[in-house]
């Protein structure tokens, strides 16, 4: 395996893996449902850094759970295949393995980026989803995947959903600038911009502290995506609620407003199940954490309609504003309380609302 630190990572799943597993878990039955009859194309599930497909422990990996939501028949009306790309041989062979004989998945032996070119291909046609779960930061160029991404303003459909780390992108930026500053040229300084999809990064580099270094960085991974996607969201998974920074951060992007509002569900759906799974295996660190989140986003739906707007407009923008913290029907639900209680105004006048409600402060 490329990386010596990596090398138990298959033996069994930890539980901040598990997070990433629910995110698939509950945004691909949807979005195969909506695409293969909205698109009507076939669709290309991508699992671009695949592993070997189960761990040690019997857990199905990434590529397993993709395969069996995509298998399931009543989630789409159209032809969908995985695409499972594995650069380490063995975890290659293991996984070539796994899916011996099985139709409607094709197992390649590459990097990741190696598929570049295959990818822009396929999203020229088929409607594409990628998954990019990578060991290190470095195995991913966004600069030279807007290739495929930029086929979104082409009216194609690829979402992406990636996991980011940032806090290691930040030490790699610290190490570049301590560099620099010690009068040498700064290794990697091509790389990162090419990783980064920019060079915004050099102007997070000047002695920062990690966290203010850490959202610049989420920022201008942001914008660099939002070249591409309408919508771009950034869930955070902690390892532990000691942990001042998450384990990695999951990204998603996508063009397509409804993927948003499926997106929020999966996250927080994601972050409940957990919580409870962690509170029942007696991990007290995640006990506290409520089913429902303790406050109601009642601030929000305030700060977010400055001007008049309707409910699903509000309600997408305060998705955008902290993904994955309430579902859609519980900021649904805020509103209904806070029509009812005078602190929302309808323009129908009534004391409820639909979709296509136009809501005011009063
Ligand atoms: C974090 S693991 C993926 C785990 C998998 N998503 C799961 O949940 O079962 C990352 C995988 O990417 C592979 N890998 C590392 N560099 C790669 C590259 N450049 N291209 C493709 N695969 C790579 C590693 O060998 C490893 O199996």
């Amino acid at each position: 395996m490329g990386h010596s630190a990596d090398k138990g990572f298959f033996k069994h799943k930890r539980s901040w893996s598990r997070r990433k597993d629910q995110l698939l878990k509950d945004y691909l039955p949807p979005y195969l449902e909506k695409v293969s009859h909205r698109l009507k194309k076939p669709i290309v599930l991508v699992d671009g850094f695949a592993g070997p497909g189960k761990f040690d422990d019997g857990e199905d990996g990434s590529p397993l759970i993709m395969y069996k939501l995509m298998r399931r028949k009543s989630e789409q009306t159209v032809p969908a295949t995985l695409l499972a790309i594995e650069q380490d041989p063995e975890l290659h062979a293991r996984l070539a393995k796994l899916f011996d004989g099985k139709p409607a998945i094709e197992v390649v032996h590459s990097s990741f980026m190696g598929q570049v070119a295959r990818l822009e291909e396929l999203a020229a046609c088929r409607t594409v989803f990628l998954y990019l779960d990578p060991f290190a930061i470095r195995e991913y160029r966004l600069a030279d995947l807007g290739r495929v991404f930029s086929l979104v303003q082409k009216g194609h459909s690829v979402e992406v959903l990636i996991n980011l780390n940032l806090l290691a992108f930040v030490r790699l930026v610290a190490k570049w600038r301590s560099e620099v500053d010690r009068g040498h040229e700064g290794i990697d300084a091509e790389w990162l911009t090419q990783c980064a999809g920019g060079d915004w990064w050099k102007a997070m580099a000047d002695g920062r502290s990690t966290r203010d270094m850490a959202n610049e960085a989420r920022s201008g991974f942001a914008n660099t995506l939002r070249q591409y996607f309408n919508e771009v969201c950034f869930c955070d998974v902690m390892a532990s609620s000691r942990h001042r920074f998450p384990k990695y951060t999951m990204v998603f992007a996508s063009r397509s407003v409804t993927a948003l509002e499926l997106m929020n569900d999966a996250m927080a759906g994601a972050n409940r199940s957990l919580s409870k799974h962690e509170a029942s295996a007696d991990a007290p660190l995640f006990a506290h954490v409520a089913e429902t989140p303790a406050v109601a986003p009642t601030e929000i739906i305030i700060e977010r309609l400055a001007s008049p707007q309707t409910r699903k407009a509000l309600r997408r923008a305060v998705m955008r504003s902290q993904i994955g913290n309430w579902l859609a029907k519980e900021i649904n639900g805020e509103i209904r309380e806070m029509l009812k209680s005078g602190r929302l105004r309808a323009d129908s006048g009534k004391k409820t609302a639909s979709d296509e409600t136009v809501l005011s402060l009063p």
